[in-house]
């Protein structure tokens, strides 16, 4: 069987700058608050009219340079994103549009902050299966669009940005274990109410601010410890490493938190773990691709490590992913 590697990374964060202090102005919150119940101190937030396909062409873009590929050698584009341009088109056809690229596979994938890791395994799945020889494998997510800056118990957590990698098929795979899993039971601790199907956008539902993230965050945050854990073990058996073997671990950065009680409980020490979340915040879906790049792009990660990456996020959706880079 063919295998799959990770050809190159990109990433792209908005310039803008929103800060703790700045937060401070807008809710009744202190950066000591939030510097020690999350870990952030700033985040990167989206230009009025900077979408999500504009962050993630740039992300992709990079990605392409960086392969040593050209554009016209993509034969499949999948984005994780549940905060696409449009309800309709795709974000991928947009995206596909901005690089000039057309008449290969393109589609979204909805899978909350888990968004990524699912989309790696869908893009290796089908260039193992010889459907493409070349993916594009992107997250992208303007979360500010959702957020709620009136609700303290969320607006400080979340941000904007765009990260990719280029797969091709390979004689080597990179791909050694992969776990998932998804729960609908918990889908309202973690939502946005209105603007889909069951409840279209209305003035009623805009008046009732239906159309932003609604979280439980301390209910959210115990069963995103006890899951990261538990796909994140599951996917070393899979692959068939204990957590030694692993040069660098890449959590989804929701709450420093949650990253600490993770490491701990799969003992590794925090000098193997990529943190960023104090000046990136929780860009959903992005979060695990942008921390991939920075990690590539600051020489932490070389050819032949071992990483893992692992998610959990709305729905609720879990993940994680043993690749050797
Ligand atoms: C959101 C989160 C930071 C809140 O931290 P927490 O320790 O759980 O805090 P709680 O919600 O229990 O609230 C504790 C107190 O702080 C207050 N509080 C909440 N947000 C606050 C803020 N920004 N500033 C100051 N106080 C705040 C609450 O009102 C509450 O006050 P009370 O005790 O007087 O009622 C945390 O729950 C979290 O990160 N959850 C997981 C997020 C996540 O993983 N999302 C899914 C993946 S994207």
């Amino acid at each position: 069987m063919k295998g799959v590697k990770i050809l190159s990374t990109g990433y792209y964060l908005p310039e803008k700058i929103l800060t703790n202090a700045d937060l401070e102005k807008m809710v009744d919150t202190s950066d000591e608050w939030i510097t020690t119940r999350t870990g952030i101190k700033e985040r990167h937030i989206a230009a009025d009219g900077e979408a999500v396909s504009d962050m993630a062409e740039k992300a992709a873009s990079q990605a392409v340079e960086r392969a040593g590929i050209s554009k016209n050698d993509i034969g499949l584009i999948i984005t994780a994103t549940f905060t696409p341009d449009y309800p309709l088109p795709s974000a991928s056809c947009l995206i596909g549009e901005k690089m000039g690229i057309k008449n290969v596979q393109m589609f979204d994938i909805s899978a909350a902050c888990t968004g990524f890791i699912y989309a790696l395994s869908v893009a290796q799945s089908m260039i193992k299966a010889g459907i493409s020889k070349t993916a594009l494998v992107i997250a992208a997510e303007k979360l500010t669009a959702y957020t709620d800056w009136a609700d303290r118990g969320s607006c400080i957590l979340f941000s904007d940005g765009a990260g990719a990698v280029v797969l091709s098929e390979s004689d080597e795979d990179s791909f050694l274990g992969f776990d998932f899993g998804a729960d609908g039971s918990f889908r309202k601790l973690l939502y946005v109410p209105a603007g889909g199907s069951l409840n279209p956008p209305t003035a009623e539902t805009v008046k009732n601010r239906q159309h932003f993230i609604k979280m439980e965050g301390n209910k959210t945050f115990k069963v995103a410890v006890s899951r990261m854990n538990s796909t994140a073990k599951k996917a070393l058996d899979k692959a068939g490493v204990s957590a030694e073997d692993i040069e660098l671990l890449i959590p989804h950065q929701a709450n420093i938190r949650i990253i600490e009680a993770l490491a701990r409980a799969l003992k590794f020490s925090m000098e193997k773990v990529f943190v960023n979340i104090d000046k990136v915040g929780n860009c959903s879906a992005a979060t695990i691709p942008v921390a991939l790049a920075q990690a590539d792009q600051a020489g932490r990660l070389k050819r032949g490590d071992l990483m893992e990456l692992v998610a959990f996020g709305g729905g609720f959706t879990w993940g994680a992913a043993v690749i050797r880079y």
